[in-house]
């Protein structure tokens, strides 16, 4: 195997990607509200790039946010029943997800990580990387339908290509399925109607004061939950006559709990297939845009990941083990992680009162986990802002990796999804890259802010050219 240029050897400029501005240090409570609801990441002050606990005061509650890797680890890996979910934080999504593993707390949700958590192992995801396969293929066949192109919205194509990926996997239908194009069209309008996950943790509004969800909200959840309940009752009449295919939501629908020797209900599972859509796509979409986005600031890191998927897979297609063999791809990918962690905040509260850093924390404070200044933290990070995918094999990355780096969250109620995730992200970045040439447009930098996931402000642009050999246009 020929072994990629290793760029290490030779200094080079350091690349410096977009970061947002911070706000001054000290505002009002509603300057702050007004900040926030514009973006939560340029609405954070810069110490929080240094500190390792601040506090929010509002009238209602007070907010922590944690930096220190000692407090991350209390929270999420030692005592994380004392730490569930904030009830916050999922305001936005109740009609959409119902009670969703990714909303339930205590008995309820451990009961719904034993029934879905072996879909995902690793045995698993073996069994269903083909379909991941073939949606890799035909993202790249339609990049190459915009190669060429003087401007490309990124996003849209990884959208596109991360619901395609969901489909296949769940499902075994694309998504020019006419379902699966139905919904992944419901779930756009929906975002644009709901767009900030974390907002109910920060803004100082009561617990009693009744959420409005606008109509357009309560309306498009409606539709994506009857489309969602006519595949899965498709599917439960396919695993009836014993023709379902062997995939994700077969598994999950047939899968008892060990404990209770139960399945999910029909209603249960529409609740978690809602999930599986929008924590599935949308966060890989968002990773794989900006992992984009750095390959055009980089030409010769393309070149590392190219020169990496020439020498184990070639021409040929890449097999399941040649994905973990492509370790700088997936350096690559997790600095992409990084620097934008396609879920830049998670909120919890605390059931009992705590002691952190010598303040007294009172039950029902929201703590705030934030991967978005954790990986950026100056004094855990050595050159936080650069792009550097070379740092992982460093003593500071490795020991940032352990302590400091939480894209997937961590402990009991880490991402369901990180190892597929992981897979899929290392495929589509590695086979994009074999195939296309990535560059920025000038004038059209782009900007994060934090939507339901870390987002382009106004879009992520890029030029795309096809690679001397590679499918062209007309492909
Ligand atoms: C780059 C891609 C992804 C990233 C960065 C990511 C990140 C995260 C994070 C940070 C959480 C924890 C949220 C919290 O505790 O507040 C989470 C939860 C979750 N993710 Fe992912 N995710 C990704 C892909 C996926 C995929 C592909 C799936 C499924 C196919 C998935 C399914 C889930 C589910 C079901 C939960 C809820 C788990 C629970 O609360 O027990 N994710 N994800």
């Amino acid at each position: 195997m020929r072994s990629p240029v290793d760029a290490s050897q030779n200094a080079r400029p350091p690349i410096v990607p977009p970061k947002p501005p911070a706000r001054a240090d000290r505002v009002g409570l509603l300057t702050y509200a007004r900040l926030f609801r514009r973006d939560i990441l340029s609405a954070q002050p810069a110490r929080l790039y240094r500190a390792w606990m601040a506090a929010f005061r509002t009238p209602f509650f007070r907010s922590y946010l944690i930096n220190q890797p000692e407090l991350i680890q209390t929270v999420l890996k030692d005592r994380p029943d004392d730490f569930p979910k904030s009830g916050r934080v999922g305001e936005g999504l109740r009609p959409l997800l119902g009670a969703s593993v990714f909303l339930t707390n205590g008995d309820e949700w451990k009961r719904q990580r034993r029934i879905i958590d072996p879909a995902f192992e690793g045995g698993r995801l073996k069994q269903i990387f083909p379909a991941m396969l073939a949606a890799s293929e035909a993202a790249v066949a339609r990049m190459g339908q915009a190669a060429g192109q003087s401007e490309v919205e990124i996003e849209e194509i990884t959208s596109f290509a991360a619901a395609d990926v969901i489909f296949r996997t769940l499902f075994s239908i694309p998504i020019e399925d006419q379902v699966a194009a139905r919904v992944f069209h419901e779930f756009r309008l929906y975002q644009r109607t709901q767009p900030i996950l974390n907002l109910a943790a920060f803004v100082p509004l009561p617990r009693w004061m009744p959420r409005l969800f606008r109509r357009d909200t309560r309306r498009t959840a409606a539709s994506i939950r009857r489309l969602i309940t006519g595949l899965t009752d498709d599917r439960m009449a396919a695993i009836k006559t014993g023709t379902a295919p062997d995939d994700l939501a077969t598994k999950i629908m047939t899968t008892p709990d060990p404990e209770t020797g139960q399945t999910f209900t029909p209603a249960e599972m529409v609740d978690q297939v809602a999930i599986f859509f929008l924590a599935g796509h949308e966060t890989s979409a968002s990773a794989l845009a900006w992992a984009l986005y750095l390959m055009a600031m980089d030409s010769e890191t393309q070149a590392r990941i190219r020169a990496e998927a020439d020498a184990i897979w070639g021409e040929d297609t890449p097999t399941f083990s040649d994905i973990s063999k492509a370790k700088f791809t997936r350096d690559v990918f997790r600095e992409a992680l990084r620097l934008y962690p396609p879920v830049p905040m998670m909120v919890r509260e605390n059931s009992c009162p705590e002691r952190f850093r010598d303040r007294d924390i009172d039950p029902g404070s929201q703590i705030v986990l934030s991967p978005w200044h954790l990986h950026r933290h100056n004094r855990l990070w050595e050159r936080p802002d650069e792009f550097d995918p070379d740092r992982w094999k460093t003593p500071n990355g490795k020991a940032c990796q352990r302590d400091a780096f939480i894209p997937f969250s961590a402990g009991s109620r880490v991402c369901t999804g990180a190892g597929f995730a992981m897979i899929e992200g290392v495929l589509l970045l590695a086979r994009l890259v074999q195939a296309y040439q990535f560059e920025l447009v000038p004038d059209r930098p782009a900007m994060p802010v934090a939507h339901l996931t870390v987002r382009g402000k106004d879009g992520i642009w890029l030029k795309v050219r096809a690679r001397d050999g590679a499918p062209g246009p007309e492909s």
